[in-house]
């Protein structure tokens, strides 16, 4: 294992409060990110938008994969349900102590152990009085479960649990008593219900807050309370009531180390808590939920950092697959269990969202707090304020931003204790980065104690970024498993090795015998290539565009031995019948083909269900090669033995050292593969190119506040008035000095100040309409600036700035005379500005669908701007002479395919009709949804658009599922997308308590193509989901029976 090195960057003062206003930073030598070409993406129309209101269509699309190997996943979950039900036999009354080796039924090299911190005290407690758990038996019972289950395992996932065990054997196992003792403190006498623990610590904390003359009156609330809390929760929560006294003490345990680790926290910075802090079950539940069955050692020194002990924030970068998730959960957990306090988690894209959802609900039923998702058109504004549990939001990065907002304006940004982003790279990205870099910047200034943590694998320019966030620095170079890289020009294959000149070396030739007609149809050998893996293993092959993935996914096939079919057959013409089944009976032909020989393409194209499905069975072994875009570039844990990156290209742009990375980290994921490789196709003529990619530093991250102006520091100084974080230029002008673009504002401002910058912007707010005060002349820097009703709409509404007017005088025409006869204008109004500019009707089906409209719709068309005399002389060819606004003809094209998708709730057909990719139509309906809800958020703040609220509510709904209503209550469920909600509602399950009530094992019975796995997380969403919204009446009933303080009395 590599030695960790610790690179921690002290800064000047150490545990001082944060300083507001830095030093400014000397210019990089790298070069100018101004001159930076903006990658395009390969993803098709929508994809290259970058939608104002949240994270879906861009080059990553809306990714949406299920965490892990599902098949690998599902067969452990079988070791481990049946290691649970033993665990709770095991659990031994107080006072008896089991010795003995934590799995003395394994062989020694298949011993696997939980690491308990070297230099971590453990709890106190009175040794004779110790509650301990045995997990000997356990293991015992399972050995030959385990040993039949490895045979069943794919090559791949085998070698990788033959890889842990030698692994485990070699590392550290600790001795006994550290290894399984959990020592605990004796006093079990508050045996509480599941999740109550904080319910009762807050209980606590109320009571002694109170005045005793509003005792009674609490009480009485409590008891009512309680009574509506089983009323309203009683189906979710029968099986928790039913707890067997097992289970109550395995409760008064963790409430009990609860307790003791949160007086812990706050007393001391020294961890002393069985497991960094947080109770030993906290430990089990990586171990049952994740597999994960010890920390690696620079995620143990990581957590013990002197920085995060006394909550300084913390940037660490380690390598793709290095396990940093982990080490965020557990200070997540930290944060949420013993400081009590909310957390936002930023992820990048909606899907990863939804995944992460999934994998925290289980943690959140079990360890009672709350998970909330903030994506897409989901999200309240402000969040309900919770009295008794803890939230955690998991968010993308434009949700993450209005949430922070609506914190601040409400005055409660204090609750959130802890922000914690993912791919913090993403700072430098376009729009998504400066809206990320807006969110972090308003949290340093208005929060004192919001602890921010970023992580990364691909940062350069770290020193920018830790004056930006005032953070401390970890960094280490482990992956857990080996990555080699390769490149392949023609039939040689070279090893990148950056010690030598060319950056690489020989490493060997392919050989493979290439007929004539085979050379021609595959000139870059990746047939070769990829047989050597396939279908033994599994291999990615990234490709520059999404036509190239499914050319090269057919090529393949074509040319593969028939032998290939007969592995895994009968699953394999089971996957088709699925995705017959999802397509309502049509299955995309390349896919019928490419199929039965385990290959697949994955790009934005495919519709969320169809992505889902080839994950799966990919993940599951069933397929063995995906033909890919960069969709599966980032955070993704796929098996894959193989990486082969078809060209240096994303699209026509070259590939980025970054984009490189991100792809080539695929390969080799731990958990999953043994070992890792990755080929790059490189031609002669890019070689030169490919040597600087490969010598070339990571790329810097730049502020982009000043390249996405509207959206980025229009925005910003709009919503810093707005939320009174800075209401005179002065202000403005300290507040932006501590922006990543106040880091770099030598660099990326060199032809003006940034204060002139300023001013420019806030001059042309003001001219807008958004803001009212005089700012031009010298002596008015300390005059104060306020917000117009519009402005304030427009930043609540995260409204792109460049649209705001527009969008305010759509919606005031609409008052004069909207059609209401069906929802087609409504629809017009909520079509997102920016998915018009890359759309282009075909005016044969413009003009027909026009024709099917009624006379009352066809009025819309007029209204909004396009005569029908238009629309009929463009299908006929002729010649125009009017002038008709482009953007307003593409946006009501666009909102002609919404209008059928919501008639017909039928993606394919409405594709079909439109001539446009499933994919693509679906992720318009996705980013409508989205920007439906920013528009609602606008009309909320002016009141003369009332009448939009009731008409928008619903129609939210409406664009969010576009499925029959029966759905609807499944689909809420995160992950829980139109194909599973079918096959769920056929087989008796309608409402989403059925859901959360359901049992996991007879969802697996009666569910085609439904992991142990995947059972468990619907069902944990579900609870997860239910308890929140019963928890939210009960905030509500709390509220309106609260008696209020200043009552008027004669006394
Ligand atoms: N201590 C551990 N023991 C075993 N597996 C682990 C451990 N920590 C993490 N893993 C597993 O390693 C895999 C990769 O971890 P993770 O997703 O956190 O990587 P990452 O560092 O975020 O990579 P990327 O930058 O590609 O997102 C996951 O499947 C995770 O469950
Ligand atoms: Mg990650």
């Amino acid at each position: 294992m590599a030695e960790p090195r610790l690179a921690v960057r002290r800064k000047s003062c150490p545990g001082s409060v944060r300083k507001r206003s830095r030093a400014p930073v000397q210019p990089s030598a790298v070069c100018s990110p101004v001159a930076r070409k903006r990658l395009s993406s390969a993803e098709g129309p929508l994809a290259e938008t970058s939608c104002a209101n949240d994270s879906e269509e861009d080059m990553f699309g809306d990714y949406d994969s299920l965490c892990g190997n599902d098949s690998f996943l599902a067969q452990v979950d079988d070791i481990e349900h049946k290691y649970l039900q033993d665990e709770k036999l095991a659990i031994k009354a107080p006072g008896e102590i089991i010795p003995g080796n934590l799995q003395p039924g394994l062989p020694q090299k298949k011993q696997v152990n939980f690491s308990i911190p070297e230099n971590t005290v453990t709890l106190k407690a009175d040794k004779e009085d110790a509650f301990q758990v045995s997990e000997r038996g356990a293991v015992d019972n399972n050995q030959e479960q385990t040993d039949s289950i490895l045979d069943e395992l794919p090559s791949s996932q085998l070698l990788y649990f033959e890889k842990m065990a030698e692994l485990s054997f070699a590392s550290r196992i600790p001795p006994a008593s550290e290894g399984m003792n959990k020592c605990v403190n004796p006093s079990l006498e508050k045996i509480r219900s599941t999740s109550s623990f904080c319910h009762g610590a807050e209980h606590r904390n109320r009571h002694t807050d109170s005045s005793s003359d509003s005792k009674s009156d609490l009480f009485k609330t409590e008891s009512l309370k309680d009574h509506l809390k089983s009323a309203m929760t009683g189906n979710a929560k029968a099986q928790t009531l039913q707890v067997s006294k097992t289970k109550q003490l395995q409760e008064a345990v963790l409430s009990e180390e609860i307790c003791v680790a949160r007086k812990t926290i706050e007393s001391s910075s020294v961890d002393i808590g069985p497991f960094y802090g947080l109770p030993s079950k906290v430990k089990d539940l990586f171990r049952q939920f994740r597999g994960i069955e010890m920390l690696y050692d620079w995620q143990h020194d990581c957590l013990m950092l002197e920085s995060l002990q006394q909550r300084r924030n913390l940037i660490y970068s380690l390598p793709t697959s290095g396990g940093k998730t982990l080490v965020a959960e557990i200070i997540i957990l930290q944060e949420l269990l013993c400081r009590q306090k909310d957390v936002l988690m930023i992820l990048p894209y909606v899907a990863i969202v939804q995944e992460k959802i999934r994998s925290l609900s289980s943690f959140g039923i079990e360890l009672g707090f709350l998970v909330e998702e903030y994506a897409g058109s989901k999200g309240r504004f402000p969040p309900i304020k919770r009295r008794i549990k803890k939230s955690l939001y998991i968010a993308t990065i434009e949700k993450g931003h209005a949430l922070v907002n609506s914190l601040i304006e409400t005055e409660r940004i204090d609750d959130v204790g802890l922000i914690v982003v993912d791919e913090l790279h993403m700072l430098g990205e376009g729009s998504r980065g400066a809206t990320l870099e807006m969110t972090l910047a308003k949290i340093l200034y208005a929060s004192k104690n919001t602890q921010i943590i970023g992580m990364s694998a691909t940062l350069n320019n770290v020193g920018d970024l830790q004056k930006f966030l005032q953070a401390e620095y970890y960094t280490n170079n482990f992956r857990p498993v080996e990555l080699k890289e390769y490149i392949k020009i023609q039939d040689t294959i070279y090893a990148v090795d950056s010690k030598t000149e060319n950056g690489f070396t020989f490493s060997r030739l392919l050989n493979f015998k290439y007929s004539s007609s085979l050379e021609k149809a595959d000139p870059d050998h990746i047939i070769a290539l990829v047989t050597e893996v396939i279908p033994k293993y599994s291999c990615l092959i990234f490709c520059p565009t999404k036509k190239n993935c499914e050319n090269v996914a057919s090529m393949v096939c074509k040319y593969l031995k028939k032998e290939f079919r007969a592995h895994r057959e009968k699953e394999k013409q089971d996957l088709i019948k699925n995705l017959k089944y999802i397509g309502n009976g049509s299955v995309c032909p390349v896919l019928k083909q490419t199929i039965p020989f385990g290959i697949a393409y994955h790009h934005s194209g495919l519709t969320n269900d169809e992505r889902k499905i080839i994950e799966e069975a990919y993940s599951a072994g069933i397929l063995c090669l995906l033909a890919c875009t960069a969709t599966l570039a980032a955070g993704v844990n796929l098996p894959a033995r193989r990486v082969i990156l078809r060209a240096p290209y994303v699209a026509n742009d070259f590939l980025k050292k970054n984009q490189y990375k991100q792809m080539i980290g695929r390969a080799g994921r731990a958990g999953i593969d043994s070992a890792g490789e990755s080929i790059l196709i490189v031609q002669e003529k890019d070689k030169r190119l490919v040597q600087d990619l490969i010598n070339s530093p990571l790329e810097n991250c730049y502020s982009s506040l000043l390249l996405e102006f509207t959206k980025g520091m229009q925005t910003l100084l709009l919503s810093l008035v707005g939320l009174k974080i800075a209401v005179t230029y002065e202000e403005v002008n300290n507040f932006m000095c501590s922006t990543l673009l106040g880091v770099q504002r030598q660099l990326l401002s060199k032809e003006r100040s940034l204060s002139e910058i300023i001013k420019d912007g806030l001059q042309k707010l003001i001219e807008k309409g958004l803001l009212k005060g005089r700012i031009s002349e010298d002596n008015h820097s300390k005059c104060t600036l306020t917000v117009t009703p519009l402005g304030k709409a427009t930043y609540k509404g995260s409204i792109d700035l460049a649209y705001c007017n527009l969008l305010y005088r759509e919606l005031k025409k609409g008052l004069e005379g909207l059609i209401l006869e069906s929802n087609l204008h409504l629809l017009y109004l909520t079509t997102p500005y920016d998915t018009t500019s890359n759309c282009s009707p075909d005016w044969m089906i413009y003009l027909r669908q026009f024709n099917q409209l009624s006379g009352a719709e066809q009025k819309v068309a007029d209204i909004v701007g396009v005569p029908e005399s238009f629309i009929t002389r463009k299908a006929s060819g002729q010649a125009i002479r009017k002038n008709v606004d482009s953007a307003v003809v593409n946006r009501l094209y666009l909102s002609f395919v919404l209008y059928a998708l919501l008639k017909e709730t039928d993606i394919w057909s409405v594709s079909e009709k439109f001539n446009m990719s499933r994919g693509y139509v679906q992720n318009l309906l996705n980013s409508a949804a989205s920007f439906a809800s920013c528009v609602l958020r606008f009309c909320e703040e002016l009141k003369e658009f009332w009448v939009y609220k009731a008409l928008l509510t619903e129609l939210i709904k409406q664009l969010t599922y576009c499925v029959k209503t029966e759905l609807i209550p499944l689909m809420e469920v995160a992950g829980v997308l139109e194909a599973r909600a079918k096959q769920l509602y056929n087989a008796g399950y309608k409402t989403l308590a059925h859901l959360a009530n359901a049992d996991p094992e007879t969802l697996v019975k009666m569910i085609d193509h439904l992991s142990r796995r995947q059972a468990k997380q619907i069902v944990s969403s579900a609870k997860m989901l239910l308890s929140e919204k019963a928890e939210a009446l009960q905030e509500e009933v709390e509220e309106l029976l609260k008696v209020p303080t200043d009552i008027p009395t004669t006394y």
